[in-house]
């Protein structure tokens, strides 16, 4: 590879790549004219060499444990900015003005409210529905309502369905818990904060006032803060490969939803405080841990490992912190939080997990604060989905926005037969 340029010889020719270099980061070598000058294609399942796209969105230094919104470090978002502010910088790049703040806040909280059909929506779901079918279902349905905003030639639709989607997630995964509860819907209320207005509409009922508790609503702020974007994961993938074809933002995030329920992707905060309780005490953990290091044994310790981060995951520091917050505001203590330390500790300590560079990610402790808050674990990844959606939205905006942009079209190394005659059945 020399400065700008990247030499591959097969099958005796040689062909010349350009290098391209980002602001930071690998340079990457592009390939787009491989095929036409070689017949070959390349083979990267899972993409763990590939770059997808271009994208001044997020920036990731998995060995450092670096996560960069626009250039802003994680945990300075995390303790200084607001989520509305972190969405106005994913969407439009730079943080915005106290005006511009203050515009954009309104703006969001003016379309909390979800068309009122769609609250039939949900009787047609069984009680026991998982919410995450529910928000796959239901945000999916949103193309169904609004269709003035699904041109995506439209910059302006594109900026107004951004705008309805980070505005009625919070309603419509509030409305998800609600049904799975039995309880009434709460309308949302426009003079509370994002992270307020969702407690409210979750926990609240139309009996009594809510009051929200200013450490919890700070604390849900900061999780919706931690979880917005994450540059080109598999669930914003799945968004940008289904917005390659033209499919409205609706329909992609619906996508997103559907592939961040894996538990390989998101679902591992359901699966790691599950493990967690399973494990119980801390004098369990060497069993647990021989257990994840067997190969015969299927069992991983959830909320541990990344494919990005060979670090500790910066944003799984900044749970740690939160989990003390929460504690104390709501004056709980749950011995769960010993054993995820514990089991924290005993892993970082051992050979196994040091040599593969395992560490504790972002899934790993935000389960014991959203437990603590009251949430079921069923909804810790629908919570997941509604903060991600912003990154979704500025991911799929931005691809929308770029002249260059073509339908996402991956390639195959086939292994099946070659062709064959075909034979009736009857001299089978
Ligand atoms: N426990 C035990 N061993 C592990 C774990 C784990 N949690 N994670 C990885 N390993 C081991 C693998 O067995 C493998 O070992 P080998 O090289 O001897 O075969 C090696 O580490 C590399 O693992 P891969 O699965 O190849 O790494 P990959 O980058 O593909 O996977 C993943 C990353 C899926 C996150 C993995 O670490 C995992 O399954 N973790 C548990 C699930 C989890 O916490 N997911 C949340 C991810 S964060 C998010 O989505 C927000």
């Amino acid at each position: 590879m020399s400065d700008n340029q990247a030499t591959l010889t097969a099958d005796g020719q040689t062909v010349d790549m350009p290098v391209r270099s980002g602001t930071i980061g690998p340079d990457v070598v592009d390939i787009r004219k491989l095929y036409a000058q070689t017949g070959l294609f390349t083979y990267d399942p899972g993409f763990t060499s590939t770059a997808s796209c271009d994208s001044a969105i997020t920036y990731i230094d998995g060995d450092e444990g670096v996560l960069l919104h626009r250039g802003y470090p994680i945990g300075q978002l995390a303790e200084q900015s607001s989520f509305m502010e972190v969405c106005y910088l994913l969407l439009n790049g730079e943080l915005p003005s106290a005006a511009e703040l203050t515009k954009f806040s309104t703006t969001i909280s003016r379309h909390t409210m979800v068309h009122e059909q769609l609250s039939s929506f949900f009787s047609g779901f069984r009680r026991d529905a998982h919410p995450m079918a529910i928000m796959c279902g239901v945000v999916g349905a949103l193309s169904a309502f609004y269709h003035d905003s699904t041109d995506i030639a439209d910059a302006e639709q594109r900026r107004i369905s951004a705008h309805r989607l980070i505005a009625k997630m919070p309603t419509i995964a509030a409305m998800a818990f609600k049904y799975s509860v039995g309880q009434p819907f709460v309308y949302p209320r426009n003079d509370l904060s994002y992270a307020g207005n969702f407690l409210r509409m979750t926990f609240g009922v139309p009996a009594e006032e809510y009051e929200v508790v200013p450490a919890v609503e700070k604390a849900m702020d900061r999780i919706f803060i931690l979880h917005a974007d994450h540059e080109q994961n598999a669930s914003t993938s799945t968004v940008r490969l289904a917005g390659s074809s033209g499919a409205n933002p609706f329909a992609c995030v619906a996508a997103g939803i559907a592939c961040l329920w894996g538990p390989a992707h998101v679902g591992a905060n359901e699966a790691a405080l599950n493990m967690l309780k399973e494990i119980g005490t801390p004098d369990k953990i060497p069993e647990y841990i021989a257990r994840a290091k067997d190969k015969n044994d299927p069992f991983r310790l959830m909320g541990f490992g990344h494919r990005v981060y060979k670090n500790y995951d910066p944003r799984a520091t900044v749970m740690q912190k939160t989990v003390r917050e929460v504690f104390d505001a709501l004056n709980v203590n749950d011995p769960l939080f010993e054993t995820a330390l514990e089991l924290e500790h005993i892993a970082l300590n051992d050979p196994y997990f040091v040599d593969k560079k395992l560490f504790p990610n972002v899934d790993f402790y935000s389960g014991i604060i959203l437990s603590a808050i009251g949430f079921p674990t069923t909804m810790f990844t629908v919570l997941f989905a509604l903060a991600r959606t912003v990154g979704w939205v500025a991911q799929w905006n931005e691809m929308i926005s770029d002249p260059g942009q073509k339908i996402g079209r991956p390639r195959q190394l086939y292994t099946g037969p070659a062709e064959r005659d075909y034979i009736p059945v009857s001299n089978r």
